[in-house]
């Protein structure tokens, strides 16, 4: 069966871009493939952070994962600084990359450029992330395009270690999403959503009320077309909107657009059917923040299934670089 890994940092409050985007392939995939999901929060600390807000985070993430529905019987879900294995891993990957590749790395130049300090860690991120990936002899990563490069340096750093050190890592295979929705900031509609460069009107919460999500969807932006069309490119603002009512009922949104002929319409259809999809995440998201004890019970849970797989890799990984093998 194929094993799949992904992961998602504790960092900001999750949206409608992270769940039709990502967390909904995450749940259909449980049901397909070997799935292991990681609340990567020591990549949360390569960036200023709060320590309190980290912590309430990692698990508010892990509470939004169980409501949209990931079943802990059939994936494994757990933190990765639950698994030292992973910073560990981290340190051997650390003396296969190269300084040069990792200051090569887009994201570490956009997230460093112009800052007065740069923490150590925001340069070997991707190298953690290699780790997260190679522990779990992981066959495909499903990621959002932002992480092309990273992936590409985590097949880069196995095939070196196994040509190095013999065959010790699976090779692992992005899995950018081809279906599901690519969602828009409400406000800025040529823009991802985002929490980071997002604006609060433009982003949609998954806890935000009912109310609050009728109101952003009916301000979002269009244009000074009277019509409606599917048209990305051209009218990104009416797109996204068709791609939010689709993304919600199931339905194409090429077809959707067929359906209406003004604005008004189409906001109050696609914000009604965003509450009612949301809707039955957002009980048991609240059944299940009611009693945190459970969901740390499941962490806990998924932790120590991770270590099964994570310790024979690591072992192995050891071994192949010439640790001698404690006593
Ligand atoms: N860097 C990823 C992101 O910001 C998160 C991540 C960390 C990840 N480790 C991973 C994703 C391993 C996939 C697999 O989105």
């Amino acid at each position: 069966m194929t094993r799949v890994l992904s992961g998602v940092q504790p960092s900001g409050d999750l949206h409608l871009g992270n769940y039709f985007g990502a967390f909904r392939n995450w749940v259909s995939d449980q049901h397909q493939h070997d799935s292991y999901y990681c609340v990567v929060d020591l990549h949360a600390l390569t960036l200023d952070h709060d320590p309190a807000a980290l912590r309430k985070r990692t698990l508010d993430v892990a509470t939004w994962l169980l409501a949209i529905g990931l079943d802990p019987e059939v994936c494994t879900l757990f933190v990765q600084s639950h698994r030292p294995e992973h910073t560990e891993l981290s340190w051997l990957l650390e003396c296969t990359a190269t300084f040069g590749e990792l200051r090569r790395m887009t994201q570490f130049k956009d997230k460093s450029d112009g800052q007065e300090t740069v923490r150590a860690g925001l340069l070997t991120y991707p190298v953690l992330m290699a780790a997260d990936i190679l522990l779990y002899d992981a066959d495909r990563v499903p990621v959002g395009d932002d992480q092309r490069q990273h992936l590409e340096l985590a097949r880069n750093l196995a095939q070196r270690w196994n040509t190095r050190y013999g065959e010790t890592f699976v090779v692992p295979e992005a899995a950018i999403p081809t279906v599901g929705a690519r969602v828009m900031d409400l406000q800025e509609p040529t823009r991802k959503m985002s929490k980071s460069t997002g604006t609060d009107a433009g982003v949609v919460y998954l806890n935000d009320e009912p109310a609050v999500i009728a109101r952003k969807i009916k301000r979002a932006v269009t244009d000074t077309a009277t019509d409606v069309t599917y048209d990305p490119a051209a009218r990104p603002g009416v797109a996204n909107l068709l791609s939010l009512l689709g993304a919600s009922t199931g339905a194409d949104p090429r077809r959707l657009a067929e359906d209406y002929s003004q604005y008004g319409p189409l906001k109050a259809d696609t914000a009604a059917a965003v509450i009612s999809a949301m809707a039955p995440v957002q009980e048991r998201y609240r059944t299940l923040a009611a009693d945190p004890g459970s969901v740390e019970k499941i962490l806990a849970q998924g932790a120590s299934r991770a270590r099964e797989a994570a310790a024979a890799t690591l072992l192995r990984a050891r071994r192949a670089v010439g640790l001698l093998d404690p006593a």
